[in-house]
């Protein structure tokens, strides 16, 4: 296992960091969790040198917590940093942030959480956050040394990145990266821009939730051409790695052997030690995915709301994520919530509203249909 400095904090931690989202392949919100095998997974990662887990109160519908707090049993506390979350939707005044913590605290069978964060915010939970005196409530904790980092993790577009980041003095911050999203959400600007204040980035979604450990033939066909072989996940952590800014790549794991893989890569990964032929690769990559993609939505959502009621971009998001990185549980469920809502492409009745605001002039109605007859069938 490698270890990186964690910025302007000077602390080290392990490149790998073991996210507590995932355990049995269940997606957040799941209630089914072996907690036995959880345990065991959390304690092999330890036991190979992972010092930074990552959690939240809602994971697993809310017992991520509870089963980390039992793995850190037996001396195994001491040997992480914990990070924690704090959702907006559950806390609207001082009095209930001071109870979430407590209860997080007692879940996790600690007196301190590491890494406290704001939970995925953009800047509309920013606001809110403000608006209930959660910047003091963080202030205060660390003093009291019930928390021992103020942090937020963040989904959102990179303008309203810069804005949070700017307007705090955060200690670290947790993004969505990997090498097919270096201009969605905070992307490469945003890590740099981190890196350039001196604070910490811990990367969440490096494989896609997974999405980017099967490659499609026509990205295999790339890899297995390079002279070094790898894998497509082994690439996707190594192209992480070389970057200076990222401090630790989180990655949820369901088997013992995902961790082990893990383990041995990040043994082997640093910063900067990707040749010209290895970055060229990896640019070609990610331009062999872009080229299944079916229509070039931006998600701008100068279309909506549709006067049908359609979920466009939502629709064109499933569509896009399924010939890209075929069926995988996340798409499936997004474009099943959209059709249980009534937002299927089944309500366009073709007026062209959309086709006329769309900055991109894309054929909006035909792709409607496409999508349909695609992802239903
Ligand atoms: N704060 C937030 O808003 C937020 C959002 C998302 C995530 N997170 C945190 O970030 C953590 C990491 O995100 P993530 O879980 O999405 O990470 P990820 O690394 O992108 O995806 C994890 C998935 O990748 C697959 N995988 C991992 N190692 C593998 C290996 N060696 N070989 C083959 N497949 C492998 C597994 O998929 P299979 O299940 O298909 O085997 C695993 O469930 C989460 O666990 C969570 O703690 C935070």
């Amino acid at each position: 296992m490698n270890y990186r400095t964690m910025g302007k904090l000077g602390i080290q931690a392990s490149a790998f960091g073991l996210g507590c989202m995932r355990f049995n392949g269940a997606a957040s919100g799941d209630s089914v969790i072996d907690e036995q095998k959880a345990i065991s997974l959390i304690r092999r990662a330890i036991d190979g040198g992972v010092t930074y887990i990552d959690t939240a109160y809602v994971y697993l519908n809310k017992t991520s917590e509870i089963v980390l707090g039992k793995a850190l049993r037996d001396g195994y506390r001491e040997k992480v940093t914990i990070a924690t979350k704090m959702p907006a939707e559950a806390v609207k005044d001082r009095a209930s942030m001071e109870a979430l913590l407590a209860e997080e605290l007692k879940k996790l069978q600690t007196d301190h959480i590491d890494f406290y964060l704001m939970h995925g915010i953009n800047k509309e939970k920013w606001e809110y956050f403000k608006s209930i005196g959660a910047p003091q409530f963080f202030d205060d904790m660390k003093r009291e040394g019930k928390i021992r980092y103020k942090c937020f993790s963040f989904h959102g577009p990179y303008d309203q990145f810069e804005y949070i980041l700017n307007d705090w003095d955060w200690d670290m911050v947790q993004i969505q990266y990997n090498f097919m999203d270096i201009n969605n959400q905070a992307g490469t600007k945003g890590l740099e821009l981190a890196g350039s204040k001196g604070i910490p980035v811990v990367i969440m979604e490096g494989l896609l939730g997974g999405r980017l450990a099967n490659a499609p033939d026509n990205v295999q066909a790339l890899y297995d051409a390079f002279p070094v072989k790898r894998t497509p996940v082994e690439w996707a952590f190594r192209w992480l790695c070389n970057h200076p800014e990222v401090s630790v790549v989180l990655s949820g794991c369901n088997e013992a052997e995902q961790i082990d893989e893990n383990l041995r890569i990040f043994g082997t990964v640093e910063a900067a030690i990707m040749s010209d032929e290895e970055l060229k690769l990896m640019d070609d990559v990610r331009a062999a995915y872009i080229s299944r993609t079916k229509i070039g939505c931006t998600g701008c959502r100068y279309c909506m709301p549709c006067p049908n009621g359609v979920n466009i971009p939502g629709i064109f998001s499933a569509w896009n994520n399924v010939s890209l990185y075929g069926i995988d549980p996340k798409s499936d469920w997004q474009y099943r919530m959209i059709l249980e809502k009534g937002n299927g492409a089944d309500n366009c009745v073709g007026c062209g509203a959309c086709e006329a605001a769309c900055p991109q002039h894309l054929g909006i109605i035909d792709g409607l249909v496409s999508a349909w007859k695609d992802l239903n069938g």
